[in-house]
């Protein structure tokens, strides 16, 4: 397949999806991604993310309107087709863990890939180095933590080495550690020229790491742009229930009381910095007018 540098990676046309019981959980949506961004998906529960991902994969296909991916519409592709485009790591692991080994679970993910058979077991190898589940190798995926079984997951899609990676809630119920892991991750396949999609309610995260912010509600996007002038707008909290930044929170209160401080901040760190220049400021105008005295 060749890959046009110029053509969107992911093309939604009016898509609508309806489950059999009825519930219309995609209409109307609309959407271009262009290879090597990093987008965050966020929205209430039941906004249709996750199936709005499954859509990406071919998991599921429209009931209305077309994905389109590489220019190809999904409708004439395998879902074997797709996922050797499209890696979908699910929100939970053990729905798509099912090996009896961890190294077994990289080794069966790898079957059918665009990897020659010779070259799979290296690839197994790395990965499993990669992601530090050398010395889990031989056990089975429901032995593993919590943290780790996430890891396999997120090993065991990574390692065909897809266009597009697209994470499921990937931070929820992780430390701190394994979120800068995950981080590092992300950065590594933007860097690499990998595109990424990451469904998230984590505002903190997503305000830190992504540039560009898709938020749902009742099936539709209902905005979509620069991630830090969507997750700041009171309106758009209140429509998606969405927590508001905490740092914008912090800003608001400051305003509020008198301190003048601008919305361009964006982070903790921006926050410290600002918060050391106003107090020292402060502080020398305070000594000065006790020297004049
Ligand atoms: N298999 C299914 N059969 C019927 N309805 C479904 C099915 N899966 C999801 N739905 C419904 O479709 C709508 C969208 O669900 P979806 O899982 O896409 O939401 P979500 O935004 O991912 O929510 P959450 O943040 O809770 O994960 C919801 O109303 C949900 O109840
Ligand atoms: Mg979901």
């Amino acid at each position: 397949m060749t890959i046009s540098e110029n053509l969107p990676l992911v093309i939604m046309k009016n898509v609508k999806y309806e489950y059999s019981n009825g519930t219309v959980a995609l209409q109307g949506v609309n959407l271009n991604v262009v290879k090597g961004e990093l987008i965050a998906i966020m929205g209430k529960n039941g906004a249709g993310k996750t199936t709005l991902i499954r859509t990406l994969n071919g998991l599921i296909k429209p009931t209305e309107g077309d994905v389109f991916l590489n220019g190809e519409n999904s409708r004439n592709k395998s879902i074997a087709e797709l996922s050797n485009i499209v890696g979908l790591v699910f929100q939970n692991p053990h729905h798509q863990l099912f090996s009896n080994s961890v190294e077994e679970e990289i080794r069966f993910s790898l079957k059918n890939s665009k990897f020659r058979k010779e070259e799979i077991e290296s690839r197994v190898e790395e990965t499993l180095s990669q992601f530090t589940l050398n010395k889990y190798k031989n056990r089975s995926p429901l032995t593993l933590s919590g943290g780790e079984t996430k890891k396999l997951a997120i090993a065991s899609i990574l390692c065909r080495d897809p266009e597009l990676l697209v994470f499921d809630e990937p931070t929820l119920g992780q430390d701190r550690r394994e979120i800068s892991f995950f981080v590092k991750v992300v950065k590594e396949e933007i860097n690499k020229g990998k595109t990424v999609i990451i469904v998230t309610h984590n505002v903190e995260f997503a305000m830190e790491y992504i540039p560009r912010t898709i938020l749902m509600t009742n099936g539709k996007i209902l905005a979509d742009g620069p991630t830090h002038e969507i997750l700041v707008k009171s309106f758009l909290a209140d429509k998606s229930s969405l927590v508001l930044p905490q740092v914008f929170q912090f800003i608001l209160a400051l305003n509020t009381n008198g301190i003048s401080c601008s919305t361009e901040i964006k982070t903790k760190d921006e926050m410290i910095l600002f918060l050391s220049k106003y107090i020292k400021e402060n502080l020398r105008f305070k000594k000065r007018r006790f020297e004049y005295r």
